[in-house]
């Protein structure tokens, strides 16, 4: 009998791109040809962003930049290697000095991206036969970092700690981990840390969050959502955040105590095995380290103006999800209400981020609002007027 005929994986890769866009899922790439703050032009138009994750206004700082500039003059662009070879410069070594001391921990360690990151911590610490428990709403990275490893993944409900703890006494021979978003990123609510981490305690269970999205903009020094829950390094032994977002740079970096930070730097694969990001960068995102520790009024004035929207999406009867972050997701439900109303605004103006299936899962499409100490009062206000403007069924009045 002869052979079934093999399979072509670009085909296989069209028909599932094809199914995506009959479902109305596709997602489209924008070319946004000019940043000036929270403004960004895309077509020849001028947009009010709400989409970036620039929370503290930083990715255009002067001081950001001239860092930047003059470590690419003095250095040049690439680090030309992996850390481990000749890669790593006095730039990231300064960084991880100062982000150690930042979070309260012993060591810090770059990492090219946050998906990285999450992907050689993980891959790092687990081994088959391993129980890793993790948020159903944890980003994408910790998920697949998860199955990098090896271990068993068991998701508990969004911020359901009863039936983490029943996942981790269900396996109460392995060896666990259990890791959770600070601040999820696409609701913008904050994980309920200090149960999680009494959790953790009482099962001999190790835990690891991801502040991506809280880092520079919770806790009184910034120190984010672990610092803001009253938790330390005893309780969080690992501790991940990111560059790109508060600080306004890329990049992200692991935390914890020498012991963590050695063994990354032994078995972390996407540490070892990568170009270290370019030294002008490292230096871009010190300077914004220390801005962020030093001026606090960034997170006090992004304070008021969450405060401002959620205040003026209530009058409205808006439906806005529970979160004190930054990230203000109005969930409309149905992919093409988000698309409707995202379209719409863009009309107005405003340029909002509709996070469709599979990012969420389905009937939770939504408006992602991400709100920055670059807006201004009046900015606010303007997004709240397109809102209250959007015709039914994207206004979804709750
Ligand atoms: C919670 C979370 N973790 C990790 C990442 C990945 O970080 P990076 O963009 O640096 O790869 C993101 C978003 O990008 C995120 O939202």
């Amino acid at each position: 009998m002869a052979a079934a005929p093999r399979p072509d994986l670009l085909d296989r890769l069209a028909v599932r791109t094809a199914e995506r866009e009959s479902a109305q899922l596709l997602r489209r790439l924008r070319t946004i040809e000019h940043a000036d703050g929270p403004w960004l032009e895309c077509g020849g138009r001028r947009l009010l962003g709400f989409c970036s994750n620039d929370y503290l206004g930083l990715a255009q700082h002067p001081q950001v930049i001239a860092a930047f500039k003059r470590v690419a003059d003095d250095e040049g662009v690439g680090s030309t290697s992996a850390h481990l070879i000749c890669g790593h410069r006095a730039e990231h070594a300064a960084l991880e000095e100062a982000l150690a001391a930042w979070t309260g921990r012993a060591r810090a360690l770059l990492f090219s991206t946050g998906y990285m990151a999450n992907l050689g911590v993980l891959q790092a610490l687990l081994e088959r036969g391993d129980l890793c428990v993790q948020d159903k709403l944890n980003h994408a990275c910790l998920l697949d970092g998860a199955q990098l490893s090896g271990a068993e993944l068991k998701r508990y409900p969004h911020a359901d700690v009863a039936a983490a703890a029943r996942q981790l006494a269900s396996r109460r021979d392995a060896a666990a981990l259990l890791a959770t978003d600070g601040v999820f990123s696409m609701d913008g609510d904050t994980a309920p840390l200090r149960e999680l981490a009494a959790l953790c305690t009482r099962e001999h269970a190790t835990l690891m969050v991801d502040d991506a999205h809280g880092l520079g903009v919770l806790g009184e020094r910034g120190g984010g959502s672990v610092e803001a829950a009253g938790l330390g390094s005893r309780e969080v032994p690992v501790l991940m955040a990111t560059l790109g977002k508060a600080l306004g740079c890329a990049g992200a970096f692991v935390a914890g105590s020498v012991d963590l930070i050695e063994g990354l730097t032994q078995f972390a694969r996407p540490y070892i095995y990568t170009t270290a990001m370019p030294p002008a960068l490292a230096a871009a995102a010190l300077a914004a380290v220390q801005l962020a520790q030093a001026e606090s009024w960034r997170r006090d004035k992004l304070g008021a103006l969450i405060e401002r929207f959620r205040q003026g999406a209530r009058q409205l009867g808006l439906p806005l999800l529970p979160s004190a972050s930054a990230i203000q997701p109005l969930r409309l439900g149905d992919a093409q209400a988000a698309l409707d109303a995202a379209q719409a605004l863009e009309q107005r103006g405003l340029l909002v981020g509709a996070i469709r299936p599979p990012t969420v899962p389905a009937g939770q499409a939504r408006l992602r609002i991400t709100l920055s100490a670059a807006h201004s009062e009046e900015q606010v206000d303007q997004l709240l007027d397109a809102l209250a403007s959007l015709p039914a069924p994207a206004a979804a009045r709750g």
